[in-house]
């Protein structure tokens, strides 16, 4: 793994964005997860305007949600679809056999986990994942004790998540559950992303880089992946010692 620090979200911004492209040059028909949230918004943006700009040939890239809060339909602002489909999928004018996200409204979650990794599978595995980080140290939903070696699962939300979740909806909402691609999946992903901006992400940043690998930062798994990069603005990077700092 290796640590980039950026001077600000828009620097880190641009780089995310220019990994994409170079991604997706190299290998049209790559697969490409995608995290939702506040952090990859800027990112995503900046990808489809170098996209659009530059003709990207994207009609063969796979697109992947990586997670979905249960029971939250997909018109509703605060869910994942809402963000990847109004910030990525719709801007780039994507054919709808590009785009699996999970179907959370579904009434067998577990067959939707399974129809998940297997188009993972028939489409020879994740090339590059983008990822945040929350402020309990999970990747997607996978919560604080969860196990590396998932798949695709449903999992029960921790406090944390169902109290910061709200920011993303206009009104209270009711969060329980989460379905999500699990760290097995991260694990055999040729290349991962992990970014973080803002000095709120501060003190969970300083653990999943200095502290033991644990699944009770389900982040610290990073630490062991060969091609993961926890890329970083300055502001993230504020509480890191001395001997983890990288600037770029
Ligand atoms: C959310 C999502 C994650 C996201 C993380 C950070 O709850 N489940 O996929 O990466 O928390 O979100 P943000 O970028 O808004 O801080």
């Amino acid at each position: 793994m290796q640590t980039k620090i950026y001077t600000n979200y828009e620097t880190l911004s641009a780089a995310v964005a220019q990994i994409m492209f170079d991604t997706i040059q190299q290998k049209p028909n790559a697969v490409i997860c995608l995290a939702s949230g506040h952090t990859p918004l800027l990112p995503c943006q900046l990808f489809v305007q170098k996209a659009n700009d530059e003709h990207l040939h994207i009609s063969e890239t796979t697109f992947i949600g990586l997670d979905e809060w249960v029971a939250v339909p997909p018109e509703n602002e605060g869910s994942c679809h809402y963000f990847l489909y109004n910030t990525i999928f719709n801007p780039l004018i994507l054919q709808a056999g590009q785009i699996h996200v999970f179907n959370s409204m579904a009434e067998d979650l577990n067959a939707e986990c399974e129809t998940m990794d297997a188009v993972i599978e028939h489409n020879g595995g994740i090339d590059l994942m983008i990822v945040g980080i929350g402020m309990n140290g999970h990747i997607g939903f996978n919560e604080p004790g969860v196990a590396f070696n998932n798949l695709s699962h449903v999992i029960e939300l921790d406090k944390t998540t169902i109290e910061v979740g709200q920011k993303y909806f206009p009104a209270a909402t009711t969060l329980s559950r989460g379905i999500t691609i699990g760290l097995q999946h991260l694990m055999n992903a040729k290349q991962v992303l992990l970014i973080a901006n803002g000095e709120k992400k501060a003190s969970i940043i300083k653990k999943t880089i200095e502290e033991e690998v644990s699944n009770q930062i389900p982040a610290t798994i990073m630490q062991t992946h060969s091609n993961g990069m926890i890329m970083i603005d300055a502001a993230a990077a504020s509480q890191l010692s001395k001997n983890y700092l990288y600037e770029v």
